[in-house]
């Protein structure tokens, strides 16, 4: 599966917000960005995930922020408007870059979030420009973790600090739950815990440190799945049958790994 592909045909989607904000009476009429809240996150733990990683990344008011692979910005946004940091976020996708932008402008924080489309593995940003690096459940999708890795280390200043969460594979995953991974998921590269580590220490960086997240990570996605069934009549009624069922299956799929304790997720920090 095409990493672009998979993103533009998401569940989670700028149309999909912007109707749940409608159905709430908030549209049409001025947003700020408290109505957002939840509504952007592409990621598992929501916002106190990425309080978790602020803290980890040392982010405080008036932090040059990059966030890698930043999907519809919600992270950035959150980042921004509840710790008054000046974010940047890139992303591959160019409808999420734009979508990005439009929900930034919706909330009144187009100044303190600027989207620019590009690829992780060749930032198209100066260097030594950012306080802080972050990036959420995305690198699962990038073959060449170690070029993500120099990049991010390249627009740190010294110093800098870089904070991440990702899936991380277990002993058990087998070669052919990989492949269905990439062929549905577009994962294409899920390193171990310890291969991440190692990464990080090859890449230069330093005062590295790696939580597994996978227990954690089991319940929430439990109740994601249980909330999506929930949801049935309105999804199959937005996307249709074979679009839900499809999603479905591949959703059970993912969650089935990580209840059998074969996939997971980590959280990690280092400096540069
Ligand atoms: C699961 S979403 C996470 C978005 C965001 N970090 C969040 O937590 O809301 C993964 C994002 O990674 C982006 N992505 C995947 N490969 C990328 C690459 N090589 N360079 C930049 N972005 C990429 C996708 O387009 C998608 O928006």
């Amino acid at each position: 599966m095409d990493v672009i592909a998979f993103y533009d045909r998401h569940p989670i989607n700028e149309a999909q917000i912007l109707e749940v904000l409608r159905q709430r009476g908030r549209l049409p009429g001025r947003l700020a960005p408290e109505d957002l809240l939840e509504l952007d996150q592409d990621h598992f733990g929501g916002l106190p995930a990425v309080e978790a990683l602020a803290r980890l990344a040392g982010i405080s008011r008036g932090s040059r922020v990059l966030d890698v692979c930043a999907g519809l910005g919600g992270p950035a946004r959150f980042l921004a408007w509840r710790l008054g940091s000046v974010v940047t976020g890139v992303d591959l996708n160019a409808g999420r870059v734009a979508a990005a932008r439009r929900l930034s402008g919706l909330v009144g924080l187009e100044h303190a979030t600027r989207f620019v489309r590009g690829d992780a593995t060749a930032l198209p940003l100066r260097d030594h420009a950012f306080d802080a690096c972050v990036s959420q459940e995305a690198w699962l999708h990038v073959e060449d973790k170690a070029a993500v890795l120099a990049e991010c280390r390249r627009v740190l200043r010294a110093g800098g600090r870089l904070a991440f969460t990702d899936w991380i594979a277990h002993p058990r995953l087998a070669e052919r739950e990989r492949a269905r991974l990439r062929e549905w998921m577009a994962a294409t590269a899920v390193p171990t815990i310890d291969g991440y580590r190692a990464l990080l220490a090859r890449s230069g960086f330093v005062a590295i440190a790696a939580e597994d997240l996978s227990v954690p990570l089991r319940q929430i996605l439990r109740e994601r799945l249980q909330m999506f069934r929930s949801l049935r009549a309105a999804t199959v009624a937005r996307l249709g049958q074979a679009q839900y069922d499809a999603f479905d299956q591949l959703y059970a799929f993912f969650v089935g790994l990580v209840e059998d304790g074969k996939l997971g997720g980590g959280r990690f920090g280092a400096t540069a």
